[in-house]
């Protein structure tokens, strides 16, 4: 069987490529390399697939997307065209080939005011990001396909030329910096790894339609932060409670995005809960010797 994953630089997409690597993978990326082979280096805003075409893959995973929120907001059009015309182009590839398409999307089609939300619940996004990846999520229902909500992902693992939340804060309490880390804003954090498991176990059974992967626990930043520095003994007073209202982001944020997965809680493998999640973290950056070096 072959798997496309595009985005296979990314945070998810490098856990991904890693979840299938007994199947015959091939990550597509642009600028950040996955750290498997075989892989393709493609832009994707040409909305030239045939590369990928000519794969015959049986499944294709599509991960990869404009994720920075502020720019999405910034630049509409950008935002647009990687997320919503590559989506509209992956479509046709998937149709044209016969593969099981699995699109990766956000809590951020939500908008907040309630969280816990059920995958039949009504989307509702607040910035150009989530109405973007909605978009997505509605070309994709034409094709066989399965769209994974996720919230939040962190891992042991630098992705696309950059830390993810939980190495940049261990790296500033390291440092015996200051943080800020919000109380009311509220998600539910996804180890990546965690996730990637639960991907290949949903894509293994065809599961068709919308399934929440994402941690167990509905977090805010600020508990989020507490229970990392704690996990790996670092002085949890350096982090200081902020709040939703001081922030000066360009776009605005759903509030609580936090999903319900209960649908997943019937995989083997399940989200897991925080602790649980970040013991795994732990071990994982102990086994790499990353951040303690
Ligand atoms: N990060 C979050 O907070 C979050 C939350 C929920 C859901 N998600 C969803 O999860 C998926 C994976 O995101 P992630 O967290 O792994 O983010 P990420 O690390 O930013 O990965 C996204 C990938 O998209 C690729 N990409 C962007 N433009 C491209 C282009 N023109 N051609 C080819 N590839 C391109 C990038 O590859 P190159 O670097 O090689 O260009 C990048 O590796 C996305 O669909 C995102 O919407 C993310």
């Amino acid at each position: 069987m072959r798997v496309v994953v595009t985005g296979a630089g990314g945070l998810l997409g490098k856990r991904i490529v890693q979840a299938f690597k007994d199947y015959e993978v091939v990550g597509v990326y642009h600028r950040s390399q996955p750290e498997t082979s075989p892989f393709l280096v493609l832009d994707l805003s040409s909305l030239n697939l045939r590369p990928i075409e000519e794969l015959s893959p049986d499944v294709i995973i599509h991960a990869a997307a404009l994720t920075d929120v502020d720019k999405c907001e910034r630049e509409p059009d950008l935002a647009r065209l990687l997320n919503v015309d590559v989506t509209r182009e992956i479509v046709k590839v998937s149709k044209r080939t016969n593969a099981f398409l699995v699109y990766i999307s956000t809590d951020y089609v939500f908008d907040g005011t309630r969280g816990n939300y059920r995958e039949e619940d009504e989307t509702n996004p607040v910035n150009v990001y989530g109405l973007t990846k909605l978009e997505g999520e509605k070309l994709v229902r034409d094709v066989d396909s399965l769209v994974v909500r996720t919230s939040t992902p962190y891992g042991s693992n630098p992705a696309s030329g950059k830390d993810n939340f939980a190495l940049w804060l261990l790296k500033k309490l390291k440092a015996g910096e200051r943080v800020n880390a919000l109380v009311d804003q509220v998600t539910s954090p996804t180890l990546n790894t965690n996730f990637s498991l639960m991907l290949r176990e949903a894509v293994d059974r065809r599961i068709k339609g919308v399934l929440h992967l994402a941690g167990r626990s509905q977090v805010s930043r600020y508990e989020f932060s507490l229970a990392l520095a704690r996990t790996f003994g670092l002085n949890e007073t350096l982090i200081n409670p902020a709040h939703f209202n001081e922030m000066k982001w360009f776009a605005r944020r759903p509030m609580n995005s936090s999903l319900n997965v209960s649908k997943a809680m019937s995989l083997e493998h399940k989200p897991m809960s925080l602790q649980e999640a970040l013991s795994e973290l732990r071990r994982e950056i102990e086994a790499n010797d990353i951040v303690w070096k």
